[in-house]
């Protein structure tokens, strides 16, 4: 398996990784999206994408905050640390990212859903602490849990 960016040459893999969200065009917009204003990782074996992590600077660089988004891992290769390459990777890739610029990496955040049992496991695993309950933000019936990584500390 490999990890790495994305890049523009990736552009169909990732609209077929997208294709549950219906909307062909949101889809587009959003992968170009994910290509150009976010950074994309993707898992690669025998040249298909088996996972992905969006991430993404918040607001003011100088701040040192990243947002992860829609890790995913396609069913048939879950439990087998795919999910943790590709989080280790983007976490590396944000602090890189930081000190590229010299500045201080603060924070890293995410939302996940307090049902999604498996991703809070990942996150615990890296360290993600939990911070608050966001309510019913993706679901009606599931609160949305906010947790970040402080980037300040040597786990
Ligand atoms: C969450 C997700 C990305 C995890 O990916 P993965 O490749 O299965 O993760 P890994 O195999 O690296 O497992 C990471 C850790 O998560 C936990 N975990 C993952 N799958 C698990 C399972 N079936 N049962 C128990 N724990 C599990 C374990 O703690 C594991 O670490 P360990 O193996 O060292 O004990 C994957 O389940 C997925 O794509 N889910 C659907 C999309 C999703 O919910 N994304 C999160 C949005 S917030």
């Amino acid at each position: 398996m490999e990890i790495r960016k994305a890049t523009s040459n990736d552009k169909e893999l990732l609209i077929k990784n997208f294709k549950h969200y219906k909307f062909r065009n949101l889809i587009q917009n959003r992968v170009e999206c994910y290509l150009t204003h976010n950074n994309t990782l993707i898992a690669i074996k025998n040249n298909q994408l088996i996972g992905i992590i969006q991430w993404k600077i918040k607001e003011d660089p100088n701040l040192g905050v990243a947002e992860f988004e829609e890790i995913f891992v396609l069913k048939e290769y879950r439990g087998k640390g795919v999910g943790s390459a590709l989080l280790k990777s983007s976490i590396q890739a944000v602090k890189e990212f930081f000190k590229k610029i010299g500045i201080k990496s603060r924070r890293i955040y995410l939302f996940v859903n307090e049902n999604n049992k498996n991703a809070i496991q990942l996150y615990k695993k890296f360290n993600f602490k939990y911070v608050s309950n966001l309510g019913n933000l993706f679901s009606d019936t599931h609160n949305e849990l906010f947790y970040t990584l402080d980037l300040t500390q040597n786990y």
